[in-house]
Order: structure tokens, then C-alpha cells, then sequence
């Protein structure tokens, strides 16, 4: 299945970067600044007729409709055939494509596969995680040799000001704080050391399921913010931890962190 996953997102990629610029087919859709173009279409498409050859029968949830399958479904499909849409649209090739395998409601397999770079991450429930076929880790350094991603939510009102009042504080905790614009991508930074923590403060199945098992399998930890464990059939807000000296929660409220930590 690897294999056949592998090469089906190669090609999948290969739409993506091959895409005709100059018209790229961009649709508005619900919330500020939310874009869909005809590629995350086609990639969507793509995607649906090469997974039910790989698994006929297979449910399907992919975040441009048409295929609506979860929950409930005993083998599901969580796809983002393009996370990190206004990178796309803007050319800045920091985009990728995210998919997880989902049975009987569990994570079991997640791939998220950057076409500019040609990295492909890959975890299984249990088996570890990979970039390339190499083993990866977290980078378990603290927080204060690290760098801390985060997400804007920018398609929900008043999300975007919890982001950044968050960003703020954790910028004196850290090296630095960087909002690159894929979720997937960022969840895929931490599990390889690239950064110590990522935080949203809400995102859809399709931005985490996979991305998240890649974490977890690579040592590292994904929960809501207050900590709890986040629910793949809802969005949620996201933070994953790679460092292993302290676990971190962030605070809803526009209270500041606590002194020795970041909040409680
Ligand atoms: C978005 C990206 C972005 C994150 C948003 C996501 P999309 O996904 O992952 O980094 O901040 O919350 O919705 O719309 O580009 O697939
Ligand atoms: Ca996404
Ligand atoms: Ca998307």
C-alpha cells in the first residue's frame, strides 16, 4: 500500500507543480480570505479515483465536498489535497498533500507529501514515523532552543487575535515564531526537529489527521490546547509538542502565561 500511495501522490504532486499559473481557477468559499482553486479540485479528484482502486469500497472525506463519507464509515480517507492554499495561489511552494487512513475511527496511517521539495512523511500507528524512508524524531530540545509555528485560523472571526496574542507571548519563550502558512507542513516540522512546538487555535480533520499520527510517531505529542486529547470527527484547536523538557498547554483567555511556564 506504501508503493501504491507513494506513487499515487507523486503524480498527484506533479499537478500541483505543474500548474498553469497564469490560470489557476480561484473560488471563493465561506469565512475570510478561504480560497479554493481548480487544482485543489483536480487533486481532490485525482486522489478519489487512485484510493479506491488502493482500497475499493473505502469511505472518503475531502475537504472540497463531493465525497462525504465520515464519520462513521469502518475505513475512511481524510484527505487535504492542498494544504496551504494561499501559499499556492501566491507561489510560494510551501504546500502540500495530506492524507490519513482512518479504521474504525482511529488513526492508522498518515502521508503528506510536499511536491517543491519532494518530501514525503509517512507514519504508521505503532511503527514509527518517516521522511523519505528515514526514521524521524522529534528534537526534544526545550522550548528556549526552539522555534514555535502557529496557525492564524484565518477563516473564523476572532481567531486570528487569540493566534497572535499567543505568538507574543510564546516569542519570549523561544528562538523565534514562524507562520508559514500549512498546517500539515508545520505538524510535519516538529516531527522531524525542524521546530519544538505548533500551535492553532482551530483546524478540520483534514489539516491534522495525518500530520498528527506523523508527530506521535515520531515521539512527539498532539492535544487540544488545554491539553486534552483532540477529536478527529470535529474541528479543534491544535498544539504539538516535540520538546521533551516541558509540556506546555495555552490559554483561551487574554491572560498572560504564568512565569515558569505557559499557562496552566
Ligand atoms: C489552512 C492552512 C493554514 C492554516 C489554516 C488551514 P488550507 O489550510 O493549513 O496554515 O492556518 O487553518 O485551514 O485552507 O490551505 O487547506
Ligand atoms: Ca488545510
Ligand atoms: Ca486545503
Amino acid at each position: 500500500m506504501y508503493e501504491r500511495l507513494r506513487k499515487l501522490l507523486k503524480s498527484a504532486g506533479e499537478t500541483m507543480v505543474n500548474a498553469d499559473r497564469s490560470d489557476i481557477g480561484i473560488d471563493a468559499k465561506d469565512g475570510h480570505a478561504n480560497f479554493v482553486t481548480k487544482y485543489d479540485r483536480l487533486v481532490q479528484e485525482q486522489l478519489y479515483n487512485g484510493l479506491m482502486e488502493i482500497l475499493p469500497g473505502s469511505g472518503f472525506f475531502g475537504e472540497e465536498e463531493a465525497h462525504d463519507a465520515f464519520p462513521g464509515e469502518e475505513c475512511v480517507w481524510i484527505v487535504d489535497p492542498i494544504d496551504g492554499t494561499s501559499n499556492f495561489i501566491k507561489g510560494w511552494y510551501h504546500s502540500c498533500i495530506s492524507i490519513a487512513l482512518i479504521k474504525d475511527m482511529q488513526r492508522t496511517e498518515g502521508w503528506v507529501y510536499n511536491p517543491y521539495t519532494d518530501e514525503l512523511f509517512y507514519a504508521k500507528k505503532g511503527q514509527g514515523a518517516l521522511l523519505n524512508d528515514r526514521p524521524i524524531k522529534v528534537s526534544g530540545r526545550p522550548l528556549k532552543e526552539g522555534l514555535v509555528l502557529f496557525g492564524t485560523a484565518p477563516y473564523y472571526d476572532g481567531m486570528p487575535g487569540i493566534a497572535f496574542r499567543r505568538a507574543e507571548e510564546f516569542m519570549d519563550k523561544c528562538i523565534d515564531v514562524r507562520r508559514m502558512g500549512s498546517a500539515a507542513l508545520d505538524l510535519c516540522f516538529v516531527a522531524c526537529g525542524r521546530a519544538e512546538l505548533y500551535f492553532e487555535p482551530r483546524l478540520q480533520p483534514w489539516d491534522i489527521a495525518a500530520g498528527s499520527l506523523i508527530v506521535e510517531e515520531a515521539g512527539g505529542s498532539v492535544t487540544q490546547w488545554d491539553g486534552e486529547d483532540f477529536d478527529i470527527t470535529r474541528p479543534c484547536s491544535c498544539l504539538a509538542q516535540g520538546s521533551a523538557h516541558e509540556i506546555v498547554t495555552v490559554q483561551w483567555s487574554t491572560r498572560p502565561l504564568n512565569s515558569n511556564g505557559f499557562g496552566t
